[in-house]
C-alpha cells in the first residue's frame, strides 16, 4: 500500500503548546509545519528545537497553506475566537482544555465546525489513559450495578508565582481562565467524572480564595446529582501543600473502583473472577512508587505529552477516514457546563439544575 501523506500541523501558543509540538513530531501521520507565539523567546526556542517555521502573529500561521490543522494552546478565553478564524480558512482543529470560558462561544464553535465539515479534537488527555479506558469499559458495561457514589478530590498545590508574570497573570482570572482551581486544574477531573459516570443533572457548590492573590478561586467544593441517580462530591484546590494526588472513588451496588492520579488503588467487582481480576488489574495499573509532591500535583509542566500524541494520531485518522475524532468538542462541553453551574451555585447559594 502506498505511504499516506502526512498531515501538516501548526501550534498557536507555546506554553502547553510545546508539548503539542513534541506530540505532533512524534505522532504517526503528522508533521509539525509551524509554531506561533507573541513571546519571541518562546517562539525562537521551539522553532530552533524542531526546525519548523515560526510566526509572531497567529493569522500568519493560519494563512500558511501547509498548516491543515491548527492546535490552539493560548489562554483559554482566546480559544474559540482563534478557532473560528481557523475554521473560516478550512483548518481542522485541536483545542486545549477547557474548550473556552464561555458556553455560548463553545456552541458557536460546534455549529461552525459542523457547517464547515472540519474535524475538531478537544484535549482531555486523561480519557486516553489505559486505566481510565478500562474503567470506562466497566462503567459502560454496567459492571458496578446501579451507581451510588462518585467522589473526586483534587488537592493540588500551586505557588503564588504560578499566577504571576507574563504567562501567569491570566491564570485565576474569570475572563481568560474562566475560574481557578476548578476550571483550570479541576476541569480534567470533572470531565473524567462525567465521562465515566454520565451527565450531571444538578449541583450545589461553594468556592473562595484562600491562599493566593487571584481574582477567581483557589478552592471549591460541590455536591453533584447525576442523571442516573448517583450522588457525588468534588473538591478542588491549589492550596494543598505540597500537592497531593487526584483521587476518584466510584461505587455501585456490585463493586468499587478507586484511582489515584492514574494509578489503581481498588478494583473490587463482585463475581466469580473477583480476586483474579483484582490481581490482574493491580498488576497492570497498580501503584508505582513516587516521591511526595512529585508530578503534576505540584508542577504544572510535569503533565506528559503521550496522551496528546495519541490524540494527534487519532485526529489524523479521523481526517483520513472522515470520522469523528475520539474526543469531540461536543463531548468536551459538559465539563464546562458543570464547572459553571458550580460557580453559579456558589454565587447564589442555590442548587443549579444544568440546562435550566
Ligand atoms: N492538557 C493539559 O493538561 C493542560 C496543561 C496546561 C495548560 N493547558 C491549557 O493550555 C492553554 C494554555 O495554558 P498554558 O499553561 O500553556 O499558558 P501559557 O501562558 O504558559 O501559554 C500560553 C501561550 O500563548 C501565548 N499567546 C498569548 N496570546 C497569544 C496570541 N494572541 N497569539 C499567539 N500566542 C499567544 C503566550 O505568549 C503563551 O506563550 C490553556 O487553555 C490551558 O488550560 C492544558
Amino acid at each position: 500500500m502506498a505511504e499516506q501523506r502526512e498531515i501538516g500541523f501548526g501550534v498557536v501558543g507555546l506554553g502547553m503548546g510545546k508539548h503539542h509540538a513534541w506530540a505532533i513530531t512524534n505522532a504517526k501521520g503528522a508533521r509539525l509545519v509551524a509554531v506561533c507565539d507573541v513571546d519571541a523567546e518562546r517562539l525562537n526556542q521551539v522553532m530552533a528545537q524542531y526546525g519548523c517555521r515560526g510566526y509572531a502573529a497567529y493569522r500568519d500561521l493560519l494563512a500558511d497553506e501547509d498548516v491543515e490543522v491548527a492546535a490552539i494552546c493560548t489562554p483559554t478565553g482566546m480559544h474559540v475566537d482563534m478557532a473560528l478564524e481557523a475554521i473560516a480558512l478550512g483548518k481542522h482543529l485541536i483545542v486545549e482544555k477547557p474548550v473556552d470560558v464561555r458556553l455560548d462561544k463553545i456552541e458557536r464553535l460546534i455549529e461552525a465546525g459542523r457547517n464547515a465539515g472540519v474535524k475538531m479534537q478537544a484535549i482531555f488527555q486523561s480519557r486516553t489513559v489505559p486505566l481510565h479506558r478500562r474503567m470506562k469499559e466497566a462503567m459502560d458495561g454496567g459492571r458496578l450495578g446501579k451507581l451510588i457514589g462518585v467522589h473526586a478530590m483534587l488537592p493540588w498545590y500551586r505557588k503564588q508565582t504560578y499566577y504571576e508574570g507574563s504567562h501567569g497573570s491570566w491564570k485565576g482570572t474569570w475572563a481568560m481562565d474562566g475560574g481557578g482551581s476548578l476550571m483550570n486544574q479541576g476541569v480534567h477531573t470533572v470531565d473524567l467524572m462525567q465521562w465515566l459516570v454520565g451527565r450531571v443533572r444538578s449541583v450545589m457548590g461553594a468556592f473562595g480564595v484562600y491562599a493566593h492573590e487571584i481574582e477567581s478561586e483557589d478552592t471549591s467544593v460541590a455536591a453533584l446529582k447525576f442523571e442516573n441517580g448517583a450522588l457525588g462530591t468534588l473538591s478542588t484546590t491549589t492550596c494543598a501543600y505540597p500537592g497531593l494526588p487526584q483521587t476518584i472513588l466510584i461505587y455501585g451496588e456490585r463493586g468499587t473502583i478507586c484511582v489515584e492520579e492514574g494509578e489503581l488503588k481498588i478494583w473490587k467487582i463482585q463475581g466469580e473472577r473477583e480476586g483474579e481480576e483484582e490481581q490482574e488489574m493491580l498488576r497492570l495499573y497498580g501503584p508505582k512508587r513516587k516521591e511526595e509532591g512529585e508530578g503534576v500535583s505540584s508542577d504544572p509542566m510535569a503533565v506528559g505529552a503521550s496522551g496528546h500524541q495519541g490524540e494527534v494520531e487519532d485526529l489524523v485518522e479521523a481526517i483520513r477516514t472522515d470520522r469523528e475524532p475520539y474526543i469531540s468538542i461536543e463531548s468536551a462541553k459538559h465539563a464546562v457546563e458543570i464547572v459553571q453551574a458550580i460557580y453559579e451555585s456558589g454565587r447564589t447559594g442555590r442548587e443549579v439544575v444544568i440546562g435550566e
